[in-house]
């Protein structure tokens, strides 16, 4: 647990946030339904809901890069386009420039944001060792596994030492193992820095050893549906976690009040695949 978070002040406030989207057709689909939220700053919040939900709308209008329907977002009380804090995104997709090295993938946020040679070069160095990545920084995005890009593109956001990090389904497509070290290196980083993480998954287990609070989203238009503090102590260490009996209650938990949903955002999957193979 978080224990700091009763004193710290709001980071993120979402206040009445819908969105609707068009489709081809002239049709419209409401995604988010009158979701209101305030974050903490240093604050760990998973957001979970089952595919197609909503998630990565609501991370997307979270962030600035969509524009709600309704409603409004403010960072540090101003609205985003006048915020002062940095923010960090790391998307579900492999998005390192396939024709630059990992150290000048690292630096790339630098680079764009005017840092000297110097000192991005210098900051990327130091990320790629302390992330186990020495002797790599001369590599070629095709040249690493899966779990070293995904580590590249956490340490390429990280550079730019942003107060406030989206994740969208970071580890989504990694194997356990994988997955598990990059989640514990997730932890360290963010108890060293102390940013507010903002973190969307569809992996239960994933969002409670991670988060503080976890967030759950009803099926289409995402509304909050429930929400849970996890209540296991910090630092924590990820397979531990996963035998602890509270743990199991809270993942029981939240499961059987996501089920439901799940249901229908796979009836409704397999309904649109069945139809674009007519
Ligand atoms: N740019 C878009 N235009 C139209 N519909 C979209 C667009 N982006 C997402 N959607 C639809 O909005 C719904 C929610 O999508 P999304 O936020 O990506 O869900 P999730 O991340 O939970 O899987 C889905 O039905 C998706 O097809
Ligand atoms: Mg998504």
């Amino acid at each position: 647990m978080n224990e700091n978070l009763a004193e710290k002040a709001v980071k993120l406030s979402l206040q009445n946030i819908s969105h609707s989207y068009t489709d081809t057709s002239g049709q419209s689909m409401e995604a988010i339904n009158n979701i209101s939220l305030n974050i903490k700053d240093g604050e760990f919040v998973a957001i979970v809901g089952s595919s197609g939900c909503g998630k990565s709308t609501l991370l997307n209008i979270m962030c600035g890069i969509l524009e709600p329907s309704q409603g409004s977002v403010l960072l540090d009380g101003h609205a985003l386009r006048n915020a002062k804090s940095k923010i960090g995104y790391i998307s579900q997709m492999d998005t390192l420039l396939p024709w630059r090295r990992v150290i000048k993938n690292v630096a790339l946020g630098l680079e764009i944001e005017g840092k000297s040679k110097k000192e991005r070069l210098q900051i990327a160095k130091e990320l790629i060792e302390t992330s186990g990545l020495s002797g790599f920084e001369d590599k070629y995005p095709f040249e690493l596994s899966g779990g070293m890009r995904k580590r590249v593109i956490i340490i390429r956001a990280l550079a730019q030492n942003p107060d406030v990090i989206f994740m969208d389904e970071p580890f989504g497509p990694l194997d356990i193992f994988t997955k598990t070290m990059l989640q514990q290196e997730i932890l360290k980083i963010w108890s060293e820095h102390k940013n507010t993480i903002i973190y969307i998954t569809h992996d239960i287990a994933e969002a409670i050893v991670l988060a503080d609070r976890i967030i759950l989203l009803s099926y289409r238009p995402a509304t909050i549906k429930a929400e849970y503090k996890v209540e296991l102590p910090r630092p924590r260490i990820i397979e531990e976690c996963k035998y602890n009996p509270y743990f199991l209650e809270l993942e029981k938990e939240i499961w059987d009040t996501i089920k439901e949903d799940v249901k229908i955002a796979q009836q409704e999957e397999f309904y649109n695949n069945a139809k674009k193979n007519i």
